[in-house]
């Protein structure tokens, strides 16, 4: 069970919100004043926040405060009277989770706790939201200075002012979640969450309640309600990744919210209100996929308002030897080692390389390397760019030899070991996933993954 404290010096109002969120299951505490909200942050085990700004002794910011210094990611609410809206504002920027302005109706109180709470447990439970949470904050660095990233950025920070949708194109690594987050972070809703999903990486029955949440009781296993991404995202962005793998089922459910902007949880009747701004992504060619009937054409539209493509790292060579110092300077801070300078042949490889899994790719190879490398050169081997991999990865360089059957198989191996590893990409590894979108078994996905040698090392 949740403890909740509740700072409010006006005993009535403290009762009323204690009873409300008593009934929803919390465990209430009441301090009477900012003093003693202090004293209770610091003795008790506290899941949550709830105060008033005004208050005798010590006031919210400073309740507020001394809750962040105790522990930065305990969510605090505000609760401001009329007119002290902009110390509020200035509350949330201080670290606040959100502020409630008063008189404010119980539900709307509760619905506030529920999203930061729910955002807690994220945390808490998973690592790489967190990263979503935490890493928002940081700007994000857009290397290159080739025409086609300069171009990109120039529309990505055009887009960004307002509310457009934005659909992101490119091949898995050209940077799609960081021209996502680039969007939320040069938009006004800066302050407010950026909240990734994707949609490759979850069980499609799991898909819609983790977008739009669920009611208590709602399907089997759904114990407790649960407030899902687009109400978490509410004033701020979400990113739809990987788009094209979204069933066609739940496509038009995310149509009808993005047109209405209301959701229906899962299980419930009553519709939320939300103001949330979309960014998409794909590296897949929705038109195809519309073309098979994957996709619907409706929903295209509805997305596809900004495109903007995302150019492979192969058609970018002059951004490579920039990328490429950018990461070593990267790694050397975080590994606390030297600054090294790739050797000549080096940065010729580096820039003769196919790279099949872009930005990803290159910088793994020189993450790679700055562990390898123990003197002031990186040099090729320390790179691990096997050259074989651009023949190897090429139908056109199995040797014709042998019977048609052992040439058919080379062939077939070699496709079916590509599109094995772009799909675990896409599922960020997880098989069952994979092997649903592959429309094999388990077991023979994880049979080919044996045979084909299908590191997961290849994976990242
Ligand atoms: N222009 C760039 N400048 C600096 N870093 C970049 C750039 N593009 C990509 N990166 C880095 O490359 C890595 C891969 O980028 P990202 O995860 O955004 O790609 P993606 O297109 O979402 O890939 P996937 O399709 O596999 O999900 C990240 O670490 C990202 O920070
Ligand atoms: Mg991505």
């Amino acid at each position: 069970m949740e403890t909740i404290l509740i700072v409010e010096d006006r005993e009535g109002l403290a009762k009323m919100l204690s009873q409300t969120l008593r009934n929803e299951g919390y465990q209430i505490l009441w301090a009477k004043d900012g003093a003693e909200g202090i004293k209770t942050i610091s003795e008790e085990k506290i899941d949550l926040v709830v105060t008033d700004l005004k208050l005798p002794k010590k006031d919210g910011l400073q309740v507020l405060d001394a809750a962040k210094e105790g522990n930065a990611a305990l969510p605090v609410i505000l609760m401001t009277a009329y007119g002290s809206v902009d110390v509020a504002v200035k509350a949330v920027k201080a670290g606040a989770f959100d502020f409630i302005t008063k008189p404010f109706e119980p539900d709307h109180l509760l619905l506030q706790i529920e999203k930061a709470l729910e955002k807690q447990r994220l945390i808490t439970e998973n690592l790489v939201l967190k990263d979503t949470f935490s890493d928002q904050l940081a700007f994000p660095k857009i290397i290159g200075k080739s025409p086609g990233i300069v171009k990109t950025t120039e529309h990505v920070r055009k887009v960004a002012q307002g509310k457009t949708t934005v659909l992101l194109t490119g091949e898995s690594g050209t940077g799609k979640e960081l021209f996502a987050r680039a969007v939320h972070m040069l938009s006004p809703r800066k302050d407010r969450s950026f909240v990734a999903i994707n949609c490759a990486a979850i069980p499609h029955d799991l898909l819609e309640s983790e977008l739009f949440g669920h009611e208590r009781g709602a399907f089997t296993g759904a114990v407790a309600k649960k407030i899902g991404k687009f109400e978490l995202a509410d004033r701020g962005t979400i990113f739809l990744d990987e788009i094209g793998e979204m069933h066609i089922s739940l496509q038009s459910k995310l149509l009808r919210v993005l047109e209405e902007n209301t959701l229906t949880r899962v299980g419930a009747t009553a519709q939320v209100k939300i103001d949330v701004r979309v960014v998409a992504a794909t590296n897949r060619s929705l038109l195809k996929l519309i073309e098979q009937k994957k996709f619907r054409e409706d929903l295209y539209y509805r997305l596809n308002v900004f495109p903007v493509i995302i150019p492979a790292l192969r058609e970018r060579e002059e951004d490579i030897p920039l990328m490429a110092t950018h990461f070593l300077e990267y790694y050397a801070a975080e590994m606390k080692k030297d600054l090294k300078h790739l050797s000549k042949s080096a940065l010729n490889l580096l820039c003769g390389h196919p790279w099949i899994g872009n930005v990803r790719e290159l910088q793994n190879a020189i993450e790679r390397a700055m562990i390898l490398c123990d003197g002031k050169e990186i040099e090729p081997a320390h790179l691990g760019l096997r050259k074989r991999l651009k023949t190897e990865s090429s139908i056109d360089h199995i040797p014709l030899e042998g019977s048609l059957h052992e040439v058919s198989e080379k062939a077939s191996r070699l496709v079916e070991t590509k599109m094995i590893i772009k799909v675990l990409r896409k599922t960020g590894g997880n098989k069952s996933r994979a092997a649903e979108i592959l429309q094999v078994s388990y077991k023979t996905l994880l049979t080919k993954i044996k045979d084909y040698a299908i590191e997961k090392t290849r994976l990242v």
